[in-house]
């Protein structure tokens, strides 16, 4: 046997603004099948988790629902640690970054970078949302796209051409807090010198702390050079403020990884473990990061360069996994497949979707597909029709003809003994993530299984005279063969393992396999597993659909400019999203202030709404009044510095004075919608 090993185990933090959904799940399950896997091969491991509490985003959410952040996050992690228990995610700690051992470990850590010389500061020049009063991230701020001219883009990147740019770059750029447009302020930043970690970073990497993929990214960024990193965040700002830096908070970047530390340090201070030996050396302990490949670069440059700047030791491995697509696309509200964890809770049970992810799942960060067809097939047919019904062929004969009592013999010793024999590899397969493997593995094991049932038919024998003690036999025989199955299954289906165990009246575990149970006696069998049906996935899509009604298009579209292409293609469905309707301008005036825009009465049908438009070029307001119009009637609102905004006018021209809204008498009806 090999030494006991020490583990310490994360997920990715949540962020405590949102729910739960089924891509956040490929991780969690991903993780808690290897720190389940580990403890039952007799391994010490601690899986530790929290919320990621921090940032502008988590701010500017709880602001808009009137609330604290204190109470934003508490709610939200409350929410997030029943979706993670109902999927049977043993966390031994499940934290908040926003914690006092958090804000202490932030600080030190920091202290002890500045102490050795790898802080800098520097005045820089930041956008500057001068209505809200703060300095704007740059997802914070829209604008047109530099390159292609497409409008509404993020401050960082057009999602129609791909460029990447500067926020300062972007023309036309607004405020997406206030609507305001943004100034260029100066102040001054707090970085972490990555730089000084270089050569640290390299042998790191080629001491085989990352996948392949990622060391060949990471090859890629030292090409390109290490820049420093700015860590320090202006007020207002919702996160720990920097020591001796009045005003200035830390990056929830910088504390978020910290928040792995905080948690287990919350656990060991609960429970008595040392803390010290899991993060001050690495010589006794290991380390290992469970992450998206999206965010690489926090985990594998900036993470282990501040815990080597601070004295700590660095992770024994950073494990990145792919996204998920359902039915071969991306998640989709529209389509049904933007699945929250607790809508699939309400449909189905928590051990398919990890039986599911598990068949699928490799050490690599190759996209893993969700195909709602196929998991309803895959799981009836693998755990329903192949392994509990090894359980379920046998355990009858044994409870109701042989008083719960197993045979003193197996009779296909061999075949026992090659199950368990297969356990080195599949254990090998689990260790290195590769579970589709083992899953491969153990089914291949459960057929064998099955033939032998089909083969030795007990339940012809038994109307047989006297061959009543084979009949014990062959389902001694197929109840063990069950049990080593359970066992390979149990990190996957740690409920079904439970209540195996509660039947085969002894506990799963690796090393026990060696003896096969006999002379034992076991308990009444009760059904282990039901079949997924069609209806349950349906009514999870259909609840997970944001119902819209459809609006057939009738587009007038004229040709493309060649200075302007069309953007890029969306589906009809994106498309259904917008509703547009008549509207009647009952109300045009001008905006004290505004260059462009008239601020505009209109009647839908029974609702009025206002809007700002920028038509102030092309027409007099008084010529508006009581004309027709086209509206985009369920864009969300948006503040402008003259006030909100409830949709958006159409009208199409090459601008100037030439921009047409409709004719005044075209028969169309307020509230209409338009086809
Ligand atoms: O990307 C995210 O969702 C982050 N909240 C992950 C943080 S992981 C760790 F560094 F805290
Ligand atoms: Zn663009």
């Amino acid at each position: 046997m090999t030494a006991q090993r020490n583990i310490l185990v994360t997920s990715a933090l949540p962020y405590a603004n949102g729910p739960i959904h089924l891509g956040h799940l490929v991780e969690y399950i991903q993780t808690d099948i290897w720190a389940r896997f580990q403890r039952l091969r007799g391994n010490h491991c601690y899986y530790v988790c929290a919320d990621d509490a921090h940032g502008t985003p988590i701010m500017l959410r709880a602001r808009q629902d009137g609330i604290e952040p204190e109470q934003l996050i508490a709610a939200v992690q409350k929410e997030h640690e029943a979706d993670f228990a109902d999927f049977l995610i043993a966390f031994d700690n499940y934290y908040t970054t926003h914690s006092d051992e958090n804000r202490e470990l932030s600080s030190g850590i920091y202290l002890k970078l500045r102490d050795a010389g790898h802080i800098a500061t520097r005045t820089i020049s930041q956008s500057y949302d001068p209505e809200a009063e703060m300095f704007l991230p740059d997802r914070f701020i829209k604008g047109t796209c530099p390159n292609c001219g497409a409008e509404d883009q993020y401050g960082d990147n057009c999602e129609v051409c791909g460029a990447t740019y500067a926020p300062t770059e972007l023309k036309n750029p607004v405020s997406a807090i206030s609507g305001a447009t943004p100034i260029e302020k100066d102040s001054e930043q707090y970085f972490f010198k990555l730089s000084d970690f270089a050569d640290m970073l390299q042998k790191w990497m080629r001491d085989g702390h990352v996948q392949p993929e990622i060391a060949n990214k990471l090859d890629e960024w030292f090409e390109e050079g290490l820049q420093d990193w700015d860590i320090s965040r202006n007020a207002p700002y919702w996160g720990f403020e920097i020591p001796d830096a009045p005003g200035k908070y830390f990056y929830v970047w910088l504390d978020a990884p910290i928040g792995y530390m905080a948690s287990f340090k919350n656990l060991c201070d609960r429970e008595g473990i040392d803390f010290d030996a899991y993060w001050h050396s690495d010589s006794t302990t290991e380390l290992h990061h469970f992450i998206g490949k999206d965010i690489a670069r926090f985990h594998t440059l900036f993470w282990p360069a501040v815990l080597d700047g601070s004295g700590y030791r660095k992770p024994t491995a950073v494990y990145c996994h792919g996204f998920l697509t359902v039915n071969g696309q991306k998640m989709s509200k529209s389509r049904g497949t933007f699945i929250k964890a607790r809508t699939y809770l309400d449909n189905l049970k928590p051990e398919y979707l990890r039986y599911y992810y598990a068949a699928k799942l490799s050490s690599g960060v190759d996209d893993i597909d969700l195909n709602l067809e196929d998991f309803m097939q895959r799981v009836n047919s693998d755990l329903v029709g192949k392994v509990v019904n090894i359980a379920s062929r046998c355990a009858g004969f044994i409870n109701k003809r042989f008083d719960n009592q197993l045979a003193a013999e197996l009779p296909a010793a061999e075949l026992y003994d090659e199950l368990v024999s297969a356990g080195d590899a599949i254990a090998k397969e689990f260790e290195n993530r590769e579970y589709s493997k083992a899953v491969r593995e153990i089914m291949a094991l459960a057929d064998k299984a099955n033939v032998y049932i089909d083969d030795n038919k007990p339940w012809v024998l038994i109307k047989e005279e006297g061959r009543e003690a084979q009949v014990q036999a062959i389902c001694t025989q197929g109840i063990n063969l069950f049990r080593v199955l359970m066992t390979y299954l149990k990190p996957i289906l740690p409920e079904t393992a439970q209540r195996s165990e509660d039947f085969l009246n002894s506990e799963l575990t690796w090393d026990a396999l060696a003896q096969p149970l006999l002379n034992h006696s076991i308990n009444k069998f009760k059904p282990l597993m039901t079949r997924i049906e069609k209806e349950q996935i349906e009514a999870m899509v259909e609840q997970s659909t944001e119902h819209l009604e459809q609006t057939e298009s009738e587009s007038a579209a004229t040709g493309p400019l060649a200075d302007d292409p069309i953007a890029e293609t969306i589906q009809f469905d994106d498309f259904a999203r917008v509703d547009l309707r008549i509207a009647k301008i009952i109300k045009a005036e001008h905006v004290e202030g505004a260059d462009k825009l008239l601020q505009l009465t209109l009647d839908i049908g029974g609702e009025t709404r206002n809007v700002f438009a920028g038509i102030k070029s092309a027409y007099q307001p008084e010529l508006l009044e009581g004309r027709l119009t086209v509206m985009v009637a369920n864009l969300a609102p948006r503040k402008m510095r003259f006030g909100v905004s409830e949709g958006m006018v159409l009208a199409a021209g090459p601008g100037g004075k030439d921009l047409f809204i409709l004719s005044p008498d075209d028969g169309a009806q307020p509230g209409m919608r338009v086809k």
